[in-house]
């Protein structure tokens, strides 16, 4: 369960509320609101403006102690209530006095780190209140090792405490030597009764009486939308998350947003708290091709833990019919049928109209990896008018056991992951990491090469690299995918997943991401025919497949002898698995078998953005294309360091990176190399200096420390390659002038940049946008990271920069509003699908015409 803690206000809460409930009797409602930053001595604010309070009134027993943690890990939204701790040696407990007549939500906040010298892997503890088990043997720091975050929120909601008193027990593990509890922070509140009975999937007149039982909140998500903030949700300080990384296969439909014309209206039975506007105008449907649709399910798989009942709330809002009978779906749960024959207006009556249904199924042991799997399939058989299914939230609740009991056992974390991340500690020390010298040597040996200037030095260099320390080879000198296909959404099957699946990664990211075996992806590349070969790298070849019948993909096989590690592979799989945005290349599978690893994506046609911007015959892209390309990549970057779960950071930002579909559309690539920022229990990313010559973050390269804002470095030379058409290293050019960073720095201070721009573009771009879009790569090239803008900056900026080529006449002001406006769309669609393509409005008519030749793969 993945918990941000955006906060909330308690405003909102009260609001909803009056609006809704029936104000109980007992204690006012102030006193059913507990937000605790536990150990802090005077509280503090988080980064939403929500107070915390001191927790000590509410101790019953002086057997703790107070802690602060030792590392404030970057990722932190704020110092509260995340810094301090209350630390457990022996069983203690917390009272609260509650409305004995409403629900409590009970949110803990954990952040594991080291607390007073203790290990954190000793902390193992068990957390009951009143009645109810929530954790036992709950290990902070494998969880949040499993999660890949540095903190997490557990998030129960139990029924209404009769006695008006609630307990909270910690208790340290006796079976585990020195071991103690902690605990950052607690939130208790009231909240409105939001469950009632549901069917039991598989028994058609058993149901669950959910309303006496207590729950853990597993998912909940805002499907087809993206992340909503406690702050935004609708009055109940619940956080929503965006649903793809959940999405199972490659078929994974499209997303929708209400028309603005549709107005979302509560029905009195649906009032707004039960989840907000956000949820319910926006939805994934399954796309518009009938007969692909009647053949393949939209399925998201969830990791659950075994024994327990599971209660799966389905939100639905119908946002473009407005007849029953023409969209009608089955609802499968774990390849049961929960519901036959859905049809949203059916049910709500009309368009815009939220409803809601829930569904309780039982996860058994004994099924091998303890998954849920979600499914949507239309109703074939009632002959709708379109075949689809639409969801718009989904919300998956554990239920206790006959024992009172929620909590299950530790998480795995993903062996891959913890190794990777061992040998980058490892191999990072002051004196043994790679020194500027050894890097240099990797320019100077390059640099001999000449002819293929850049890309010989990047070889050479992780050739050294690897030599050097026997670190991690780069996965990264992963080529185009070339060709002039489509690549569209289709038919998923799942082929025998649970039984020949890689012992290496986790069950969840099984989950996710299509399995195949050996002889299927020699079918779909002809045997590895020397034909199908679109690309090679370091670690062997990339090949042109067909898998589906007729899905175009690029099939990136290494080779046995290849220097790339089994932990390169599976990191790409891990990271690309879970990420899905529309300006990111999508893994749609992998092989693990054989000793061959072999990774499987969406097929790029118009393959990198390098091969457009020079030493090409390709015709040269418009000064406009090459913005939006800017754009799409940079909106990629932003999703990638703000809109996953946790940030990720690139490391390998160049124009070889950046591929184009069939409507050049950008698309970030390589995720080999990427990090996940700020994550596990390391104390900072800090981490061998990995990367592409020419393209390097100075200040990465001085402190060994990785932030995101090395990926702006890196983008900033992007921006002055698509501007002057040359590499970012051209070690043939006048010493001054090898490296393109330096040298358009310098032109820019000496106000002649005008003088280095693609010749192309002389004339033809607005001197406004120039300026705009040289400041901005110059803020990228700021020698201090903090100097840098944030990655939302510079699309900003490019947004910006664009209006001010499109509309000149309009006027800065103009351009600014609507820069603000592409922004806010931006931000509000981070997972969305629907913007139109730059096709569409390019302005040189013949462009399509020269873009859609087959490029030459051998031309590089
Ligand atoms: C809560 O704890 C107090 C003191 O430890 C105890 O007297 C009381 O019975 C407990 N209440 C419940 C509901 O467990
Ligand atoms: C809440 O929504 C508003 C408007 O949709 C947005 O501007 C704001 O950033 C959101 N808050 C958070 C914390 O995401
Ligand atoms: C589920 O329950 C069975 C029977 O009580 C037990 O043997 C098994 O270990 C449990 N599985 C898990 C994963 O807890
Ligand atoms: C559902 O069916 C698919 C394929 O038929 C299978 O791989 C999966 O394990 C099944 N899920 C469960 C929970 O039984
Ligand atoms: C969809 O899922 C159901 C339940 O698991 C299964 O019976 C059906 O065959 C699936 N359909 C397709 C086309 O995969
Ligand atoms: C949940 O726990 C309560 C209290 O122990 C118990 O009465 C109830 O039956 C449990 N629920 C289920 C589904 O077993
Ligand atoms: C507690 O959790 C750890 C880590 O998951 C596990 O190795 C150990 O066996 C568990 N102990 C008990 C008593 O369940």
């Amino acid at each position: 369960m993945k918990f941000k803690t955006h906060i909330f206000s308690l405003i909102v809460v009260c609001f909803a509320w009056s609006t809704t409930h029936v104000v109980s009797k007992g204690p006012a409602s102030d006193s059913d609101s507990y937000i605790l930053s536990c150990g802090s001595s005077n509280g503090g604010t988080d980064s939403d403006g929500r107070k915390w309070v001191i927790d000590i009134k509410s101790l019953t027993s002086s057997n703790s102690v107070t802690a602060t943690a030792q590392y404030q890990d970057p990722s932190l939204p704020s110092e509260t209530p995340y810094m301090s701790a209350r630390i457990f040696t022996s069983q203690s407990t917390y009272q609260f006095s509650v409305s004995p007549k409403k629900r409590l939500w009970v949110r803990l906040h954990f952040y594991p780190s080291t607390y007073s010298n203790l290990d954190p892997a000793d902390s193992y503890f068990d957390v009951v209140a009143n009645e109810f088990t929530l954790l036992k043997n709950f290990s902070a720091t494998i969880t949040a090792q499993a999660l890949t975050q540095a903190y997490f929120i557990r998030e129960f909601s139990l029924p209404p405490v009769k006695s008006g008193k609630l307990n909270i027990t910690f208790t340290p593990s006796k079976q585990h030597e020195g071991s103690y509890a902690f605990v950052n922070g607690i939130e208790i509140m009231g909240m409105p009764e939001l469950f009632q009975p549901a069917t039991m999937v598989g028994f058609t007149d058993q149901t669950i009486e959910v309303e006496s039982n207590s729950l853990q909140t597993i998912f909940r998500l805002n499907v087809g939308g993206q992340y909503i903030a406690a702050t935004n949700d609708s009055g109940l300080t619940r956080t929503w998350y965006d649903d793809s990384p959940y999405l199972f296969g490659a078929a994974f439909g499209v997303t929708s947003q209400a028309d603005k014309n549709v107005k979302i209206q509560y029905p009195l039975d649906t009032p707004e708290y039960i989840a907000p506007v956000n949820v319910y105008s926006t939805a994934r449907s399954m796309g518009p091709d009938a007969k692909i649709n009647a053949n393949y399910n939209l399925t998201w798989a969830f990791q659950v833990d075994a024994n327990f009942t599971y209660v799966v709330r389905f939100h639905f809002c119908e946002l473009k019919m407005t007849k029953v009978n023409q969209r009608v779906f089955d609802i499968f749960l774990n390849n049961k049928t929960a519901q036959a024959a859905a049809d949203v207006i059916a049910w709500s009556g009309s368009q815009g109209v939220p409803v809601y249904k829930d569904y309780a199924t039982y996860v058994a042991d004994g099924t091998g990896d303890y998954q849920l799997w979600v499914a949507l399939h239309p109703s074939v058989s009632m002959k709708p008018e379109y075949n689809d299914a639409i969801l718009n939230g989904l919300e998956i609740f554990k239920v206790n056991d006959t024992g009172g009991n929620l909590a299950g056992p530790n998480p795995v974390p993903s062996q891959m992951m913890l190794q990777a991340e061992a040998e980058a500690t490892k191999n990072f020390s002051p004196a043994g990491g790679p020194s500027h010298a050894q890097v240099i040597g990797g320019i100077a040996g390059g640099a001999a090469g000449f002819a293929f200037a850049a890309a010989v030095c990047i070889v050479v260099y992780r050739r050294k690299r690897k030599n050097a320390g026997g670190m991690e080879s780069g996965f990264g000198s992963w080529l185009p995918l070339y060709g002039n296909s489509h690549t569209s959404t289709s038919k998923s099957t799942i082929s025998g997943k649970s039984t020949t699946g890689s012992s290496h990664l986790s069950t969840i990211t099984q989950g996710l991401c299509r399995h195949f075996s050996l002889p299927e992806i020699r079918q779909a590349a002809k045997n590895f025919h020397e034909s199908q070969v679109i690309g090679v790298g370091g670690f062997g070849k990339v090949y042109k497949g067909i898998i589906d019948g007729g899905t175009q993909v690029a099939i990136k096989r290494s080779s046995p002898s290849s220097e790339q590690g089994v932990h390169e592979f599976q990191t790409e799989i891990e990271m690309l698995s879970k990420l899905r945005h529309r300006h990111l290349v999508s893994l749609i599978g992998f092989c693990e078998e054989d000793g061959e690893m072999i990774l499987v994506y969406d097929y790029m046609a118009n393959g990198t953005l390098r091969e457009h911007i020079y030493k090409t015959n390709n015709a040269p892209l418009s000064w406009k294309q090459r913005l939006e390309i800017c754009i799409g990549a940079a909106r990629g970057l932003h999703y990638l360091h703000t809109g996953a779960k946790y940030t990720i950071i690139h490391r390998d930002v160049k124009t070889t990176n950046i591929l184009l579909d069939e409507n050049w559309v950008a698309k970030v690539s390589d995720f080999g190399l990427s990090k996940t920022g700020p994550n596990l229990n390391q104390t900072h990313v800090s981490t061998v200096v990995k990367g592409s010559f020419g393209y390097l973050d100075p200040e990465y390269f001085r402190r060994q420390q990785l932030t995101e804002k090395s990926d702006v470095y890196s983008f900033g030379v992007v921006l002055l390659e698509v501007l002057c058409a040359r590499p970012a290293l051209n070690p043939n050019l006048p010493k001054e002038q090898v490296s393109l960073a330096d040298w358009a720095l310098l032109c820019q201070k000496k106000g002649n940049l005008q003088d280095i721009i693609d010749p192309h573009f002389k004339g033809n771009i607005n001197p406004e946008c120039l300026k705009k879009f040289a400041e901005t790569a110059q803020k990228c090239l700021s020698d201090h990271g903090l100097a840098r803008p944030s990655m939302g900056d510079v699309l900003w900026n490019l947004e910006f920069a664009l209006q001010l080529q499109q509309n000149p006449s309009e006027g800065k002001h103009v351009a600014e509003e609507k820069a603000n406006d592409a922004y806010a769309m931006h931000k509000k669609m981070l997972n969305i699908e629907e913007e139109s393509s730059l096709n569409e409005d390019t302005d040189d008519s013949n462009t399509n015409v020269v873009f859609s030749q087959l490029v030459n793969p051998k031309g590089r």
